[in-house]
């Protein structure tokens, strides 16, 4: 084997390997009760500076209390993937989401729980 080829090789498995990691979908805690009330707290601290303390956006990103969010169509994996790995601006001219760092795949649920409570509050289901 030529050189060249065993660095098209490595190329391809790191290539390969990093696809395999970016698509992995964080799993919360098996047995995990989402808890609305402490998922307020985490969002007002890590997801409101962008989204809005009251959910309803801000000049850097979109309102989560927007039809566009709701379950079916962004399922909660959504949410666990946005976190983990940020979000390629898609929807919105806000420019992209940063991953947020220091937010466990638990504390997400915990958030989603929060952001749904809230949506179904406002009618989004
Ligand atoms: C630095 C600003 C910023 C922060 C902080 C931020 N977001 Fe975002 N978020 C954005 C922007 C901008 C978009 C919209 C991207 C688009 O679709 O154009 C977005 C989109 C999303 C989406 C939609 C994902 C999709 O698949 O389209 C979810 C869910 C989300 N954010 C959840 C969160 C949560 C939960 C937190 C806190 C842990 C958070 N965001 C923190 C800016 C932010």
């Amino acid at each position: 084997m030529n050189h060249t080829r065993t660095f098209a090789l490595a190329t391809g498995l790191g290539l390969a390997l990093q696809l395999a990691h970016a698509q992995a979908l964080p799993q919360p805690s098996a047995g995990l009760m989402p808890n609305p009330a402490q998922g307020k707290r985490l969002f007002e601290k890590n997801c409101a500076v962008c989204h809005g303390q009251d959910l309803r956006g801000s000049d850097k990103g979109p309102p989560l209390l927007h039809p566009v969010y709701e379950p079916s169509h962004h399922g909660d994996a959504a949410f666990q993937m946005a976190v983990r790995y940020g979000v390629r601006a898609h929807h919105w001219k806000f420019g992209d989401m940063p991953p947020v760092s220091g937010v466990s795949a638990d504390e997400v649920a915990h958030i989603t729980a929060y952001v749904r409570q809230q949506q179904r509050l406002v009618g989004i289901r």
